[in-house]
């Protein structure tokens, strides 16, 4: 495994220790979130957690669960969620992120915004100054709107590019919709930028996460943090 992975692991087994029995959890996507699906069904198989169900954020997620024996319900079922262990792409100084890079961003969003406690498991490297520098916005959007919502992207000021999968067909979400993948920049009002995304019809979500982040654990070559909204990038 090299340093990055271990990096995720970390990350993810310490958000792992915050499971407790009889738990409704959010499950994430991602490569990070992996290793804390990984982490949270090893405990259970031994007996040290009891009575957990999960609600998947994904497909692949539910696959991945499924697979390691962790019971799962739906969100209608369970519609308020105690803790939910998701990635990010990146994450500046006030715990805000930038989320989609796997396409499962409006699931991820619709469980952040039904969880008690989100806790956010990051290598280092997605640390950022500012949202945007390094990673670009990801947008879902319904087929139908694809190019004027492309076309209102880039009169925001981004330039897009379509999302597509390794053999060039356009990538699908789990709602068979579209990623246009916006590139802004830093983008110095996310506030202002999402309200002006969620007003635009068509566009179903964007990956910006404002305010949704309870606390974010921060795997790097010191060791891990545990940044809260009162000690960012402590
Ligand atoms: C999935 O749509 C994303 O929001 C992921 O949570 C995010 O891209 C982090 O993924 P990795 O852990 O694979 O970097």
């Amino acid at each position: 495994m090299d340093l990055k992975e271990s990096l995720k692991q970390q990350a993810a087994y310490r958000a792992a220790d915050y499971v407790e029995s009889g738990m409704v959890l959010g499950l994430g996507t991602g490569s990070t979130t992996k290793f804390a699906i990984e982490r949270i069904a090893k405990l259970f198989k031994s007996g040290r957690l009891k009575n957990i169900v999960g609600v998947p954020s994904s497909h692949q997620t539910e696959k991945l669960a499924h697979a390691l024996g962790i019971p799962l319900t739906t969100l209608n079922d369970h519609p308020e969620i105690e803790l939910t262990i998701d990635g990010a792409d990146e994450v500046d100084s006030d715990l805000n992120l930038i989320k989609g890079g796997g396409g499962a961003l409006l699931r991820e969003k619709i469980l952040a915004q039904a969880s008690r406690r989100n806790i956010i498991i990051v290598d280092e490297s997605k640390l950022s100054s500012q949202l945007g520098i390094q990673w670009a916005l990801p947008v879902e959007v319904i087929p139908f709107a694809r190019q004027t919502a492309e076309n209102f992207l880039k009169f925001l000021g981004a330039s897009v590019t379509l999302r597509s999968n390794v053999d060039a067909s356009p990538f699908r979400t789990d709602q068979n919709n579209l990623i246009l993948d916006a590139d802004f920049g830093a983008i110095p009002d996310p506030q202002k930028l999402a309200f002006q995304l969620s007003g635009r019809a068509g566009i179903v979500e964007h990956g910006l996460f404002l305010g949704l982040a309870s606390e974010v654990i921060v795997a790097g070559e010191d060791g891990i943090r545990l940044l809260k909204r009162n000690n960012p990038h402590e």
